[in-house]
């Protein structure tokens, strides 16, 4: 039997609220803090808070800790670049941290071709960097994004998302050349169609009604998604939904611009998350789990597509070696300690589980996902499909306080996203509380 979790005082405890107090008054108003987690130590799967409470952590740093919290590995790669140095800019010197991880990243990344790698700092900065490099790569401007996507917060970034409006609230204008379309969310289809019957409706309608009437193809650089929508909701489209985007992407000569930031890395049992519909998309961007921690960020393109120039695109801290080393000892790690699998298998089992007791509770309106990347979209009654935001918010914040550090995503999705080092037992443990605390929830009107 598992020890954890381990509550010892209901949190926040008096040492995580003397913290909020200074937070309050030092830090940015703009982070939305989910519940008043006070990290102090994490290792593997299980969170430590300030007060000595000891969590099972199915949030993975939103992500990010797809190898486990401070594995030794990627601890000691660390420290050993921190013995050699520090920084050195990739982007006007060589070091061979950089190259060893792009080589790594162009065999990993889906497709048989020659890749080439940007290194930034974070996701949005990996988001950026394909944006740039699809329109100089195409010299068109129009790029069409997906309702519910979210691709970061920085401006070029943000203005392809559209996933809450308080990220884009005084914002506008935005970067021109966005032009939204709906995106493949079966359980609440924006066409009230029903797969399969739907025929994929939602590919053909990009077709007749946007590039037809006002998005000029010609104009038109990449589509840019992700193959299973992060902060919009847990959202998996159907099958074969990519590989009719990519037949309408080729018929116009579009390119394909692949967000892996949360989906990457093995996160749903394949190395990237598009492998799951065959297809081969023309840009990677990936962040988060790549040094498990550490920020960097990638754009992996196609060799023949990354064909910009000298000064084109750059930045200082892009591809640090110290984020390098822990990103090459991930790659090692993922691939040695065979957590693609770990991921298919823990996250069948879940699925399965979680579908199970789906079925006979009131509010869970669906259960969906791939690997370990798993949402359970809570509604007020199955019938109406109707949104359960609050109970979604109680039920991750009374799992919390008995344990389980697990969030919310979209309007009323709990989202399970544990390392994919963990095991039967942990998972099991950590799914009791979330399913009692569902049920608990679900009996309150
Ligand atoms: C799919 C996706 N793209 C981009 C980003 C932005 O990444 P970052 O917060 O590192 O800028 C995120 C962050 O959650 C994400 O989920």
């Amino acid at each position: 039997m598992t020890t954890y979790p381990k509550i010892v005082v209901s949190p926040p405890g008096p040492i995580a609220r003397s913290f909020l107090l200074k937070d309050e008054h030092f830090l940015s108003p703009s982070y939305v803090r989910f519940y008043p987690l006070v990290v102090e130590s994490a290792q593997g799967c299980i969170v430590r808070d300030v007060d000595g409470n000891e969590y099972i952590d199915l949030n993975a740093g939103i992500a990010c800790m797809n190898v486990g919290h401070n594995h030794p590995r990627i601890v000691s790669a660390i420290k050993s670049q921190c013995d050699r140095f520090l920084h050195y800019s990739n982007t006007d010197f060589y070091y061979r941290e950089v190259i060893e991880l792009a080589e790594k990243l162009a065999g990993i990344a889906p497709g048989s071709f020659e890749k080439k790698t940007y290194f930034g700092n974070s996701g949005a900065e990996s988001v950026e960097a394909a944006i740039k490099l699809a329109k100089w790569h195409t010299r068109k401007q129009l790029i069409i994004g997906f309702i519910g996507a979210f691709h970061g917060r920085t401006v070029g970034a943000l203005s392809v998302t559209a996933s809450k409006p308080a990220q884009k609230r005084h914002f506008f204008p935005l970067m021109p050349g966005v032009v939204h379309v709906p995106y493949a969310y079966c359980y609440r289809c924006p066409f009230k169609q029903e797969y399969p019957g739907c025929h994929y409706w939602c590919v053909d309608f990009i077709e007749e009604f946007v590039l037809q009437k006002y998005a000029p193809p010609e104009d038109l650089a990449a589509f840019m998604f992700e193959p299973i929508q992060g902060e919009g909701g847990y959202i998996v489209p159907p099958p074969e939904y990519f590989q009719k985007l990519k037949k309408l992407a080729d018929k116009f000569g579009v390119l394909l611009v692949d967000d892996e930031v949360q989906s990457g890395i093995g996160r749903t049992g394949k190395w990237f998350a598009i492998e799951h519909w065959d297809v081969e998309p023309d840009i990677v961007c990936c962040a988060k789990a790549l040094a498990s921690g550490l920020p960097l960020g990638a754009t992996i393109a196609r060799a023949k597509v990354m064909d910009w120039t000298g000064g084109s695109h750059a930045s200082t801290f892009g591809g640090n070696p110290v984020a390098c080393s822990a990103a090459v000892a991930v790659l090692d790690v993922v691939r040695e300690e065979q957590l693609l699998g770990n991921a298919k298998k823990q996250g069948d089992y879940a699925l399965k589980r979680l579908r199970a007791f789906g079925e006979h509770n009131d509010i869970v309106g669906d259960v969906r996902g791939k690997g370990l990347m798993i949402g359970l979209e809570l509604v007020e009654e199955k019938d109406s499909k109707k949104p359960a935001s609050q109970k979604a918010a109680a039920v991750m914040t009374r799992a919390w306080k008995r344990g389980i550090a697990i969030v919310t995503s979209g309007v009323s999705t709990l989202r399970l996203t544990p390392p994919l080092t963990i095991d039967r037992e942990l998972l099991d443990a950590a799914l009791d509380i979330v399913e009692d605390v569902i049920n608990e929830v679900s009996k309150e009107t």
